[in-house]
């Protein structure tokens, strides 16, 4: 039930990008990576190589989405305050790679076309900008906290150190601020053209996760539970 008067109708953004890309959310959560980690199979040295990955991501993500920030289709959905992930991964990945972490970071080749394709719309058409930009920060403030529970508790951890990624401290409560970006998204003005191609890219967007997850998979499932990143 809607706690806001917003009206939402079929032919709205959001329920449309939702709609196209529930075939793919199943897919994603049903991935050999996702499914490990839903049951805590995930080592310290998994969580490692993802949080290289999802840095890597997030860094051209932001990078794009700040270049374009004044972008009419960008503007409403732009909420670097809130969603901000490249300095929480930075921290995480200190606590975890230590102060060479930089150095240390190691990414599959799906991680890097999933970045390609980033820059390439951040530069050819940044409204494109917006499917990726739900795909990621949307299925944070969703099943993402489930998934820092289950972090925290695979991995032992104490308190919240190394868990930076999954704190929002900037959205308090994660289904209010969802609705309101969803009003957002639906605010934006887009030509029938425009948005099926937003559709398909949040489509491709969803498609670059799963392919970016198999990879890490695949590297994973070579090396048992060793760590697989450069030594300092
Ligand atoms: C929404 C679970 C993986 C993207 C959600 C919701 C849940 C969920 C419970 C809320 C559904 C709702 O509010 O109606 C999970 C679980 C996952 C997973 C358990 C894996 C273990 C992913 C991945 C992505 C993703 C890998 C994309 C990279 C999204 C998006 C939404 C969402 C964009 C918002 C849908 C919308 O309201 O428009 N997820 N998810 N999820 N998830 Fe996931």
């Amino acid at each position: 039930s809607r706690r806001d008067d917003t009206k939402i109708t079929d032919s709205d953004l959001s329920e449309q990008i939702k709609a196209v890309t529930k075939d793919s959310h199943v897919r994603a959560e049903n991935t050999q990576l996702m499914l490990n980690y839903q049951k805590g199979e995930i080592t310290l040295s998994q969580y490692k190589l993802l949080l290289c990955s999802l840095y890597e991501v997030y860094r051209a993500l932001e990078d794009e989405l700040d270049r374009s920030a004044s972008h009419p289709s960008v503007v409403p959905i732009y909420f670097p305050q809130e969603l901000a992930r490249v300095e929480t991964l930075e921290e995480d990945l200190e606590h975890f790679l230590g102060p060479h972490w930089r150095k240390r970071i190691t990414v599959p080749a799906a991680t890097q076309r999933y970045v390609q394709r980033l820059r390439e719309i951040g530069k050819q058409n940044p409204r494109l900008l917006v499917a990726h930009a739900y795909t990621r920060y949307l299925g944070d403030l969703s099943g993402g906290q489930v998934l820092g529970r289950i972090t925290q508790k695979s991995l032992g951890l104490s308190s919240k150190e190394g868990l930076s990624f999954f704190s929002f401290p900037g959205v308090p409560s994660p289904n209010r601020f969802k609705q309101l970006y969803r009003s957002r998204m639906n605010s934006i003005d887009l030509t029938k053209e425009e948005r099926k191609e937003l559709l398909d890219e949040a489509v491709a967007a969803f498609e670059a996760n799963i392919e970016m997850f198999d990879d890490l998979q695949k590297i994973l499932s070579l090396t048992e539970d060793t760590d697989v990143l450069k030594k300092d």
